[in-house]
């Protein structure tokens, strides 16, 4: 077996065997498969697709190509939570501690943003002190003891995806739905959940820009977990524009706490209730999706999640001051608006627009390895369907870099799309897959 006929063979469109599926992820995590043969791979595969049996392979000779996480030390079924990746999308931050708060356990690995979407990690890091690195005895003991825990995936998780992901990355062929879903459910694999919950995103400022799309990265996604013995839902959801009103770290903290208190913007908690709901299901807490939305209502109005959210971060390090107006996060030097030009309705605001915005801020990162400003961002006044007079603020941009922040206006203005009609609003959850 040698790499250059693997290649030939998928090129030409052919089905590749189990062995040369190992034989490739080994090549690649082990760095005797050069990047410029792992490139050619990936664009053939980009043309030539795989069929279902040759992503379940993928997915799992690549799940296995380092450590796996060894979670049977929780006490309860373990459900994980993954979003396909977004703008503004803190629902993590939400509805892990909601459903810790009703008994389901949350062992969760997070990673750190890129381009144009957010990472989890980088938003939980924003808050003073918290530690995303753990032993794993501690992280197991952390989930025993108060429900959940979040650590930042370690180096040796997934390596052969790693490796793979970051040559896609420049060689534009992220946008495969084989390599998306194997690379997505590697990680979800390694992680070691029972159970997993997946949020894939459809839209402007998603990887799937069309709903077909996400539906059928999402029902392979579901079909490889299976194969591998994991029970998978996915929750379809829409990213024309950004979740909820901040983008932005430390701003996506405050918004998530503002939630938990019941202060939420209306979409951001009506899809984290939806997946916390399914979380509850995934967990064997609840049969009834009715009677799992109702319950999560309830724990929510109750501050329990919140006192939750707030045991995670003393659990963590991190300290957040409740009294004061930022919760105590790190804040930007200036805040600018951007002003509407014209009167109408906002017919979109543009994720991935916006996203590359916040990104250049230094709320995110170019290339793996930049720092990241956890203070900057952008906060959304206007969303589609709202009303707007000429004159009135449709956003701020908070910024620490003066030229930086006015250039951002310019852009986040641009992004905003006004027409003079009221239009058809797309919903924010298009369906479920299981
Ligand atoms: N997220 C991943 O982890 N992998 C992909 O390929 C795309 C999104």
């Amino acid at each position: 077996m040698n790499f250059v006929d693997i290649i030939r063979s998928k090129r030409d469109g052919r089905e590749l065997s189990r062995e040369e599926i190992d034989f490739l992820v080994q090549g690649i995590s082990e760095g005797s498969m050069p990047d410029y043969q792992i490139a050619a791979l990936a664009m053939a595969i980009y043309f030539q697709g795989m069929s279902e049996r040759e992503t379940a392979d993928l997915t799992v000779a690549m799940a296995y190509s380092g450590e796996v996480a060894d979670l049977s030390g929780i006490a309860g079924k373990t459900v994980d939570k993954h979003s396909t990746g977004g703008v503004g999308d803190k629902t993590t931050m939400i509805v892990l501690p909601l459903v810790a708060a009703l008994g389901v356990p949350v062992a969760k690995m997070s990673g750190r943003g890129l381009g144009h979407t957010g990472g989890t990690i980088d938003k939980f890091e924003s808050i003073p002190g918290f530690r995303v690195e753990m032993e794993h005895k501690s992280f197991i003991e952390q989930v025993n003891r108060i429900g959940a825990a979040v650590i930042s995936q370690t180096g040796n998780l997934v390596p052969a995806d790693k490796k793979l992901y970051a040559i896609r990355d420049v060689t534009a062929t992220v946008e495969s739905i084989p390599l998306i879903a194997s690379s997505v459910m590697s990680k979800k694999l390694a992680s070691g959940a029972e159970a997993i919950l997946l949020d894939v995103k459809t839209g402007r400022g998603a990887f799937m820009k069309e709903k077909e799309e996400a539906i059928e990265l999402a029902r392979l996604m579901v079909k490889i977990g299976q194969r591998a013995g994991r029970q998978v839902r996915a929750v379809i959801s829409n990213m024309d524009q950004p979740l909820g009103r901040m983008i932005g770290n430390a701003l996506e903290v405050k918004e998530a706490i503002d939630t938990l208190k019941g202060k939420g913007p209306s979409d951001l908690e009506e899809l984290c209730l939806v997946l916390a709901s399914h979380m509850l299901i995934l967990g064997e807490k609840e049969t009834d999706f009715n009677r799992a939305l109702n319950r999560v209502r309830e724990v929510l109005a109750a501050g329990k999640g919140l006192d939750k959210f707030m045991e995670l971060v003393k659990a963590q390090g991190g300290s957040i001051d409740l009294d004061d107006e930022n919760y105590g996060l790190p804040e930007a030097q200036f805040k600018y608006p951007v002003i509407a030009e014209r009167s109408g309705y906002i017919a979109g605001v543009d994720a991935y627009m916006i996203g590359y915005t916040a990104m250049h801020l230094g709320a995110g990162r170019e290339k793996i390895g930049d720092s990241i400003d956890y203070a900057v961002g952008i906060e959304l006044n206007q969303k589609t369907g709202d009303k707007v007079a000429k004159g009135d603020v449709l956003a701020f941009v908070h910024a620490n870099h003066e030229e930086k922040g006015r250039e951002a206006v310019k852009k986040v203005l641009h992004a905003y799309q006004i027409e003079d009609a009221i239009f058809q609003k797309k919903p924010l959850i298009f369906e479920v897959v299981e």
